[in-house]
């Protein structure tokens, strides 16, 4: 996890929650794919500090890890936010409207492709061509597939999943001291 610094600047990296996957991959040299996967897994994205203290524990040059890190698709050396969105912009998509979902996510939350909210909510990332053409334009948001989108569509489904998402965070919190109350039920 990063946390705030508490003077503004970039946030801190807690190099601390790596010890358990150190711990699990010891002796192991050739780990360094999966321990790269559970720091992903940890921090959302590979901090630069936590490649250091990886290429240190390894023992291996850190060129080596950045070369890895950035070989394989599915690591980020940038931050990425708790919700990411993915924009299709194939050609179906882009005939169809995703400029103007573009558009709207940079008019509402002040991002464009490949950038994150400050509060480290909200990634949009652009893809192209997810092979759902029928659907376009087509949107992924945290997994799901979203058809159809239009941008007013868009930004309410958004709100919902953040807003769900942090809800679900204050009930979890606010619940803590007075057992387990299902305040879901009536
Ligand atoms: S172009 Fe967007 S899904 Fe094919």
């Amino acid at each position: 996890m990063t946390a705030p610094n508490g003077d503004g600047g970039a946030p801190t990296v807690d190099l601390s929650l790596m010890e358990p996957v150190f711990e699990k991959y010891a002796g192991q040299p050739g780990a360094l794919i999966p321990i790269l996967q559970k720091a992903q897994d940890i921090y959302n994205y590979l901090p630069p500090e936590v490649l250091q203290r990886i290429a240190e524990r390894l023992g291996l040059a850190l060129s080596k890890v950045y070369g890895v890190a950035t070989f394989y698709a599915q690591f980020y050396l940038e931050r990425r936010g708790r919700h990411v969105l993915k924009l299709c912009d194939g050609t179906a998509c882009h005939v169809k409207g995703t400029p103007a979902l573009l558009t709207a996510i940079q008019e509402e939350y002040g991002i464009r492709p490949g950038e994150t909210t400050p509060d480290g909510e909200l990634t949009v990332e652009v893809v192209y061509c997810i092979g759902s053409c029928a659907l376009a334009p087509a949107t992924i948001l945290d997994g799901q597939v979203m058809g159809h989108m239009r941008p007013t569509k868009l930004l309410q489904r958004l709100k919902r999943q953040m807003g769900d998402t942090s809800c679900a965070k204050e009930r979890a919190h606010a619940g803590k001291g007075q057992g387990d109350r299902d305040e879901s039920t009536p």
